[in-house]
């Protein structure tokens, strides 16, 4: 949907009429309406059917329609995702109730950025990738009055630094903050709910704190605007951090599909692993003290110090092309901290095939619920980085063979990449399981019930 579109109801007092209307018979002739749509829909699909069955039989339930009151049970969704699981080729049908309404902003927001050819490929382009793959997918619906959430797309990672290359972030605050002026001014959703059903995508280091610095990160916080709303975020800690404090879905880095696929392609995957451990990255042999700061805690350092002249450790500090072929050669891949704890490292060494070694204090992973972080990786604490050979030899000699196997389940290497168009079960599919959850927070409550 254009933003023409939306202007022209919202000039006229139609629309305004139109939403009083809704909002006065919420609780009776619109939630009718609703019941009933929904009614009509679910009979296509036998994971609405099962979950009509809970919910009818759950006793607390009213027996008018317009007062049945259904919370978003656990036990419904249990079952839904028992069916999902049945009917996976289904997702229209899974995500039905559903909907996202898609932000139609100026280009200077977005695709302008993607002039750039790295916009789109880089760690940070989740925010291209979900977008994309939102504007294409069955619960994106051009009637933002239907909708459960409102996805807001703004890149801002794209603004490439000309001196290092790096992407430059320090506009990213002033860009959605315009953006979020924009659509405030423009549409009556933010306002409505103080944008609490919007969801915005931070894929960098320390997430919607928008800073690649942790101290200033911390200092700055997350802006006071999107405080109550949804953030897709790469970043996440299992302790309280200033950057963690919005509502959140922990979403992987990106890594391209295609890439992955050409590698895997090119490599013989079944060719013994020949390199132990590996890693090849930044690798600071006398970190500088930045505000107190050393980068990666001196984690590299050390594994640098300890094993840079051990045989069984493959390290190495520059730059190659040919990097995704030495992760699919190899048996351990470390994964440790850099500034901010997640790294592409851990989505690249799983969907390769080698087992990612997290260190890094704390890290919160990636969807939980698909990916069976503890059977597929080892976590080593910071300080007992130089305990890195013992650990891992003792790995070799017991479980990395089952840790390998279970990796190779092609459900969990989906569930980290994000596909154009979405793929059931990949990255952004994940995503909208995780926002499934979070419906309590949406202006249209249960699509089912109304309090
Ligand atoms: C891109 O980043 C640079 C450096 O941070 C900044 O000066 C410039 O304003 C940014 N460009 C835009 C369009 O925001
Ligand atoms: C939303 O609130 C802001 C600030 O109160 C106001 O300027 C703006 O006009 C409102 N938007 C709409 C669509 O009413
Ligand atoms: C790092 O620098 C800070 C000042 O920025 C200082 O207080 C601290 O002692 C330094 N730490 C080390 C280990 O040198
Ligand atoms: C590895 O083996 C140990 C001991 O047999 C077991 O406790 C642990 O859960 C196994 N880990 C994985 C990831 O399979
Ligand atoms: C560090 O390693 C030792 C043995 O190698 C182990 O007993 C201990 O639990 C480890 N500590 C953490 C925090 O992982």
């Amino acid at each position: 949907m254009n933003m023409l579109d939306c202007k022209r109801p919202m000039s006229s007092k139609g629309f305004y009429v139109k939403m009083r209307l809704l909002h006065n018979t919420r609780n009776d002739r619109n939630l009718f309406s609703r019941y009933f749509k929904w009614m009509l829909s679910f009979s296509l699909s036998f994971c609405f059917f099962a979950s009509f069955i809970v919910y009818h039989n759950k006793p607390t339930i009213a027996t008018s329609f317009s007062r049945t009151t259904v919370p978003h049970s656990k036990a419904s969704r249990a079952l839904i995702e028992v069916s999902a699981l049945h009917h996976h080729h289904n997702t229209q049908d899974f995500f039905k109730g559903m909907k996202i309404f898609i932000y139609d902003l100026p280009s200077k927001y977005n695709s302008v950025w993607l002039s750039n050819e790295r916009c789109s490929s880089h760690l940070f382009a989740a925010e291209v990738a979900i977008h994309r793959a939102l504007m294409h997918s069955h619960v994106r619906t051009i009637d933002p009055l239907e909708a459960d959430f409102f996805f807001v797309p703004v890149y801002v990672s794209c603004n490439f630094s000309t001196i290092n290359g790096f992407p430059a972030i320090g506009h990213a605050r002033s860009l959605i903050a315009s953006a979020v002026q924009h659509i405030s001014s423009q549409l009556p959703f933010w306002n409505r709910s103080l944008g609490s059903d919007h969801i915005f995508v931070a894929s960098h280091d320390f997430g919607s704190c928008f800073h690649t610095m942790e101290n200033m990160a911390k200092a700055d916080g997350i802006p006071e605007f999107l405080r109550n709303s949804i953030i897709l975020q790469t970043f996440g800690v299992d302790y309280r951090h200033p950057c963690n404090d919005a509502e959140h879905v922990v979403i992987p880095p990106y890594v391209s599909p295609e890439s992955i696929r050409t590698t895997l392609e090119m490599s013989s995957l079944n060719a013994r692993r020949d390199i132990f451990a590996f890693f090849r990255g930044k690798m600071e042999v006398h970190p500088k003290n930045i505000s107190g700061r050393f980068y990666s805690n001196r984690v590299r350092t050390m594994i640098w110090q300890k094993f840079g002249n051990d045989r069984r450790f493959y390290l190495k500090r520059h730059r190659f092309s040919g990097y995704q072929s030495e992760v699919v050669r190899s048996k351990f891949c470390l994964c440790p901290l850099g500034w901010a704890p997640w790294s592409p490292r851990i989505v690249e060494s799983v969907v390769l095939g080698c087992v990612p070694v997290i260190i890094a204090d704390g890290i919160q992973l990636a969807f939980p619920s698909a990916v069976p972080w503890a059977e597929i990786s080892l976590t080593v604490a910071e300080k007992n980085v130089s305990n890195l050979g013992k650990i891992l030899e003792n790995v070799a000699a017991t479980n990395l063979s089952s840790m390998q196997r279970r990796m190779w389940d092609p459900e969990i290497r989906k569930a980290l990449l994000f596909n154009v168009p979405m793929m059931n079960g990949d990255a952004t599919w994940q995503v909208l399981d995780s926002l499934f959850t979070k419906l309590y927070r949406t202006h249209n409550k249960p699509r089912v019930s109304s309090q």
